[in-house]
């Protein structure tokens, strides 16, 4: 069971493994929340090892049901309430998905797995916001770096890393986790700064950089991070932990003027016609200024890297956003809602409540 399947990762992950692995009968399963779009995974869905299920991690009859009925034997978790700034102005729904969300969905799997002989993993998929802020000499996160959350968003992500490593201490719960740096690719929602920037440059929108931009991000593609999902999931050692993360630091404001000048060019604006519509605002409050993670552990022991060079990426992410403008329509009208309608209502097969 792939957990947060219609999201941004979620569905790449998805769709890598649906692809890949024809002999696994795949259950990607989701709430179909604001960031739940089932037109991400519209090319796969009816490949015959795919199978959607609607429904709430933090509704535990249901997910009981739907481990045993399913016979769910591995758990890649991505369902997560994800974005920063929502979390700020409204953290409960991050405290019961991410925090209790998670703890059910470990309790099931204990529950169902210990009544069974052979291998199973909860692989939980996190961030490295858990470790805090960088300074700019600061260093890098490695697995060994304390933790210090610093935004209800990474607080929660934190104390779902801590009750999944609980998990298997006390309980003996086979997991693994990874905690990755920030993503950036097709499909992800324009809520974050990427895709936020790329929508407002076509509609010709003011482009809002917190403070003055100065911060730094550590930007990985978002399929080198499935493939580090798929090699982990595979190779990685129970009970272990690895960071993933692109060696590509970047501040926000060369970020955004880079994104600018692919974007005139791609739009064959004048040079510069974007970057007019930078426009500093207040900054997020409690901004992290500085994320940057040593992913040499996965690389020496997973032989895991990244393919996409940061240009190469930023530059065929716009051009999917520009390819795919009704996809981007859709989600910014809401009317992506209405695909789960039309095109699954009558076919999911839901468990009995
Ligand atoms: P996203 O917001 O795009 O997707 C999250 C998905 O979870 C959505 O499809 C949503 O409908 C689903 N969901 C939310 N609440 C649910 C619930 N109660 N039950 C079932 N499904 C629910 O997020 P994303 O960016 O794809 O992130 C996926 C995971 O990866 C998250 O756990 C996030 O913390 C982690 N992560 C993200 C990044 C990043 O840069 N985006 C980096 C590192 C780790
Ligand atoms: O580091 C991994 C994390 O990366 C993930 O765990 C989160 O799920 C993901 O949302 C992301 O968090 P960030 O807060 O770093 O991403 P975001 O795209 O929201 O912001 C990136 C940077 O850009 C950050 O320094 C804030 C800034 N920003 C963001 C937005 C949305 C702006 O300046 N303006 C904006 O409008």
């Amino acid at each position: 069971m792939i957990t947060g399947a219609a999201g941004f990762i979620g569905s790449h992950v998805t769709r890598s493994f649906v692809t890949k692995y024809p002999n696994y009968k795949i259950i990607a399963l989701d709430l179909l929340t604001y960031a739940g779009n089932l037109e991400n995974l519209c090319d796969i869905e009816n490949k015959a090892n795919y199978d959607f299920v609607k429904g709430d991690i933090c509704d535990s009859d249901f997910m009981r049901k739907l481990f045993v009925e399913r016979n769910i034997t591995d758990v890649i978790h991505l369902a997560a309430e994800s974005h920063v700034d929502r979390s700020i102005a409204d953290p409960f729904v991050f405290i019961k998905t991410n925090v209790l969300g998670t703890s059910h969905l470990l309790h099931l799997a204990k529950e169902s797995w210990d009544s069974k002989s052979g291998d199973h993993i909860f692989y939980h998929i996190s961030t490295d916001e858990v470790y805090g802020s960088l300074e700019l000499n600061g260093g890098f996160f490695n697995e060994s770096t304390a933790y210090d959350p610093r935004s209800p968003y990474s607080a929660s992500k934190a104390s779902s890393d801590h009750m999944v490593r609980a998990w298997h201490h006390t309980y003996g719960l086979p997991i693994v986790i990874s905690n990755c740096s920030n993503n950036y690719g097709p499909n992800q929602f324009p809520e974050k700064l990427i895709p936020l920037f790329i929508n407002n440059i076509i509609e010709k929108k003011a482009l809002p950089v917190y403070g003055q931009g100065l911060n730094i991000r550590d930007w990985l593609h978002v399929e080198d991070h499935a493939n580090a999902i798929d090699i982990v999931f595979h190779k990685g050692q129970m009970g272990e932990t690895y960071n993933i993360g692109g060696h590509n630091e970047w501040k926000n404001i060369d970020v955004i003027h880079l994104l600018c000048k692919l974007m005139d060019q791609k739009l064959d604006r004048k040079n510069g016609e974007s970057a007019q519509l930078i426009k500093f605002v207040t900054d997020r409050p409690g901004h992290d200024l500085r994320y940057a993670i040593d992913a040499s552990k996965a690389e020496q022991t997973l032989s895991w890297k990244p393919n996409y060079s940061f240009e190469e990426g930023l530059s065929k992410t716009i051009d999917w956003y520009l390819e795919n403008k009704s996809w981007l329509q859709n989600v910014t009208t809401g009317s992506y809602k209405e695909y789960y309608k039309k095109q699954y209502l009558d076919r999911t097969k839901e468990v009995n409540r």
